[in-house]
């Protein structure tokens, strides 16, 4: 079982998109659990609108809302494979977002890659995961398909300031704007062009974290 926690204080970088894309292809071998720890809930509100859509398109992964920082630390007490939590993106609460670091076997820090973004990833990162100790991996998001660069030029400051990424990084795409509002996620997109590529992005993602975390196992 694997408790991993999706975190940026910066709002709007991918976290929540991330959370659920992940969770539906994760979703796809094993028993996925996704914690809503956001007062926003706005994972619980997409998994809400997914539960009224037709049969083949329910998720395949439970999701709650919790922000008790009590029951946040027994997570790794329930039933599930992996458990990935979704956190609130702004720097009240940080002691949840504590609690939920410190409960966490590994962090994924989704970002932006424009410039302006790194700073408040660099300062998440030195405020919250160096000190835990957790394993982590930064994931550059939300690219724009016409200068990938972008996300190369991302990776490679993120990599000199002494940060792990991954690899891979997720393109925007209309159909991950729209998913939250038709109760969509990456392992249920139609199949035309732009939605696989999209969908593409996240599986990638995917088996990345699964091999690191696979790695990890084998001690
Ligand atoms: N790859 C993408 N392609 C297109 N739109 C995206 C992508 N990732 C995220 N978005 C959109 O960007 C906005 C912010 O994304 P999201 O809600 O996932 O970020 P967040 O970090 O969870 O925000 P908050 O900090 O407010 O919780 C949303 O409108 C979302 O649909
Ligand atoms: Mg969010």
């Amino acid at each position: 079982m694997r408790v991993v926690s999706v975190v940026n204080q910066k709002g709007g970088v991918g976290k929540s998109t991330t959370v659920m894309n992940l969770a539906s292809i994760i979703a796809e071998h094993s028993r996925v659990l996704v914690v809503d720890v956001d007062p926003q809930r706005s994972v619980t509100m997409w998994a809400t609108t997914a539960d009224q859509q037709p049969e083949d398109r329910q998720l395949a992964f439970d999701v709650v809302s919790e922000t008790d920082p009590q029951v946040l630390t027994q997570l790794r007490s329930l039933d599930y494979d992996t458990i990935i939590v979704d956190t609130p993106g702004n720097l009240q609460n940080t002691d949840v977002l504590k609690t939920v670091v410190e409960n966490s076997d590994f962090v994924i820090l989704p970002t932006e890659p424009a410039v302006l973004a790194l700073l408040p990833l660099i300062s998440t990162y030195e405020t919250l995961i160096k000190p835990s100790d957790a394993d982590y991996r930064v994931v550059v998001t939300k690219v724009d398909s016409r200068s990938l660069s972008d996300a190369t030029e991302a990776q490679e400051m993120l990599r000199e300031s002494g940060l792990l990424v991954c690899k891979s990084y997720v393109r925007t795409y209309k159909v991950h704007e729209r998913a939250p509002m038709v109760g969509q996620v990456a392992s249920n997109y139609e199949s035309n062009q732009n939605s696989e590529k999209a969908a593409a992005d996240y599986k990638d993602v995917a088996r990345e974290l699964l091999s690191i975390w696979a790695n990890k196992d084998q001690g």
